[in-house]
């Protein structure tokens, strides 16, 4: 299984803190936004991932993550060279996905809560077995997001992109699934009314296949797209108050590794040391005492 995160986007509401550094490249709480979509994508454990940026924007991603070794993994970089739309990232990835599954995740996206391991392994099985899977956040403003309609059984019956009139209150949140062969599917988005190649669109060719299953975010999980300010400050107060009860650092790549058995304990040694003088290098050094 491959996976992307698309960290392009011109970022205007977040300025001016993004008229020098890209939005995803910003701090929340105490590590880069970027790594929170990064960790998740690593928990579903995947280990090879494309990292798709603006041109301006590609070297400081290189110089944070590098090629992912630190983090036990494999990462490549492609360009967008304009925000074309969600749906673009399987065809600017299509020789680094192969004939290989794809998850794909917004990297402003930050995802916290009980049953979310769960979730991803079933989504990554659904993909193996040829279905996609969407995510689904009930929210209070539908009309700002991708729409999911469900029946009573919480099969989803129907998609839309920004509806006028929501036929449901859960949002499709920016976590997305695919069987092999997505990047073929995706060249058969046409543009929509603002110009985007809409996942929407490659999420409703899925549903008209019966192939495009949900998980549904239980209430009081928290998602956070932070794209603005004030989503921003949210998602970062919240990371401090749990980091702060619970001693555990969110969404620490060197951690989901070692977990996983692709750091060896030398390997998060070393990367405890760089840190040796902040909370995150305790930490890291807290985790190999602990095992
Ligand atoms: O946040 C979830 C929502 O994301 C979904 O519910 C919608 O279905 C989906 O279309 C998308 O909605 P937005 O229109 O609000 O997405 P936005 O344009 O804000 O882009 C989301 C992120 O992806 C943002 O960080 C910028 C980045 N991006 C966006 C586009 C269009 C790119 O990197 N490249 C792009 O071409």
């Amino acid at each position: 299984m491959k996976g992307i995160i698309l960290a392009g986007g011109s970022g205007t509401r977040l300025g001016p803190s993004t008229d020098g550094v890209s939005k995803q490249m910003l701090d929340i709480y105490d590590k880069p936004m970027i790594y929170y979509p990064l960790s998740t994508l690593m928990s579903a454990g995947i280990r090879d991932i494309l990292v798709i940026t603006t041109e301006e924007d590609q070297k400081v991603f290189m110089r944070q993550l590098q090629d992912g070794s630190k983090f036990g993994i494999h990462i490549s970089y492609k360009i967008q060279p304009s925000p074309d739309g969600l749906a673009q990232a399987f065809l600017l990835g299509e020789d680094f996905i192969g004939d290989e599954p794809c998850a794909m995740i917004l990297g402003d996206n930050i995802f916290y809560g009980t049953g979310f391991y769960r979730m991803l392994d079933e989504a990554s099985k659904n993909a193996y077995q040829g279905k996609a899977t969407i995510f689904g956040n009930q929210v209070k403003d539908p009309e700002r997001f991708g729409i999911m309609e469900l029946d009573s059984e919480n099969n989803v019956i129907g998609v839309e992109e920004k509806p006028e009139f929501p036929k449901s209150n859960y949002a499709i949140v920016g976590l997305y699934f695919y069987p092999a062969g997505v990047s073929k599917l995706a060249k058969r988005v046409e543009p929509s009314a603002r110009g985007e190649l809409e996942i929407t669109t490659l999420n409703d060719f899925y549903l008209q296949q019966g192939l495009l299953k949900a998980e549904l975010l239980e209430s009081g999980f928290a998602w956070f797209d932070a794209g603005t300010h004030d989503s921003k400050l949210d998602a970062a107060n919240m990371i401090r108050t749990i980091q702060n009860r619970t001693g555990q650092v969110v969404c620490c790549p060197e951690v989901v590794a070692y977990d996983k058995g692709w750091l060896t304990q030398g390997e998060l040694e070393e990367r405890a040391k760089v840190y040796s003088k902040n909370n995150y290098g305790k930490y890291l050094k807290s985790i190999l005492k602990e095992k």
